[in-house]
C-alpha cells in the first residue's frame, strides 16, 4: 500500500468553493501494460444516442452512437463521430443536419435494431414504426419516448482516424414531459445490453 499526500489549494481557486488544503490518496499497485483494446473496453457503460438524419426528400434514417460529446458550452455544440461507411454519414455530409437523442428505457430494442441495419436498404422509420414529432429549425425529425432531443447544424467537419467528426451548433432542445430514465450501453452483445443504470453501477469490462 502506498500513501500520497498532495497539496489541493491550487484547484480550489474559487472563493464560494471550502478550500480543503490537504488530501490523501491511498493505492495499491494495482495497474499493468495491456492490450489498447482491452483498456478501451473498460469505458462501459457508455451512453448511448442514436443519431437522426434525412435524405433529400425528407425520409429520415436513425443510427445509435457511442461515440458523442459536447464540445461548447456557449454557443452550445456536440460532435458525433460517424464511419464513412454508415448511410448517416452520406446523409449528414449531404444535408449538414442532424438530431442526437438520448433513448429513453423502453428504447432498447429500437437502439438495437437500428444498429443492426442500415437506412440504405430499409426504411428504418416505416419498419420499425419509430414514432416521430417535427423539429424546429432543422428536417430530420425528434423520436417520441426519448429523454432529450437535439437539433443541431453542421459548423465544424473532421476526418479523424477511420471516421468523420460532425460537430453541431444545438439549435434547439427538447426534453420529455414524461420521467424516463436514458440508455446506457454496458458492452457485450444484443439487446440486454441497453438498459439505465442502476444506482451505485460500477465500470467493468464488456466481457
Ligand atoms: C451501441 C452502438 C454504438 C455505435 N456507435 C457508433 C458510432 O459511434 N459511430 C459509428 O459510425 N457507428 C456506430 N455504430 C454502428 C452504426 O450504428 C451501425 O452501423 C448502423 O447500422 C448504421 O446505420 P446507417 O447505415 O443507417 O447509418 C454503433 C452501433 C451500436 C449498436
Amino acid at each position: 500500500m502506498k500513501q500520497v499526500t498532495a497539496p489541493v489549494e491550487k484547484y480550489c481557486q474559487s472563493k464560494t468553493v471550502k478550500v480543503i488544503t490537504r488530501a490523501t490518496v491511498q493505492y495499491r499497485d494495482t495497474l499493468k501494460e495491456s492490450d489498447i483494446k482491452e483498456a478501451i473496453s473498460r469505458k462501459y457503460p457508455e451512453a448511448v444516442v442514436l443519431i437522426v438524419s434525412v435524405d433529400e426528400r425528407g425520409r429520415p434514417n436513425a443510427m445509435p452512437a457511442g461515440w458523442s460529446m459536447f464540445t461548447s458550452g456557449d454557443p452550445p455544440m456536440l460532435a458525433v463521430s460517424i464511419h464513412p461507411d454508415r448511410f448517416s454519414h452520406e446523409l449528414i455530409s449531404r444535408t449538414s443536419e442532424f438530431v442526437v437523442t438520448f433513448p429513453g428505457e423502453d428504447q432498447a430494442s429500437l437502439v438495437e435494431l437500428c444498429g443492426s441495419c442500415t437506412g440504405a436498404e430499409v426504411d428504418k422509420f416505416d419498419c420499425f414504426s419509430i414514432p416521430t414529432s417535427p423539429a424546429i429549425e432543422v428536417k430530420p425529425p425528434l423520436i417520441e419516448g426519448s429523454v432529450a432531443c437535439l437539433e443541431c447544424i453542421v459548423e465544424v467537419t473532421c476526418r479523424t482516424g477511420d471516421h468523420t467528426i460532425f460537430a453541431g451548433r444545438i439549435v434547439r432542445g427538447h426534453v420529455s414531459e414524461k420521467p424516463t430514465r436514458r440508455l446506457y450501453n454496458l458492452g457485450g452483445e444484443g439487446v440486454d445490453r441497453f438498459r439505465p443504470l442502476k444506482p451505485r453501477e460500477i465500470t467493468g469490462s464488456s466481457k
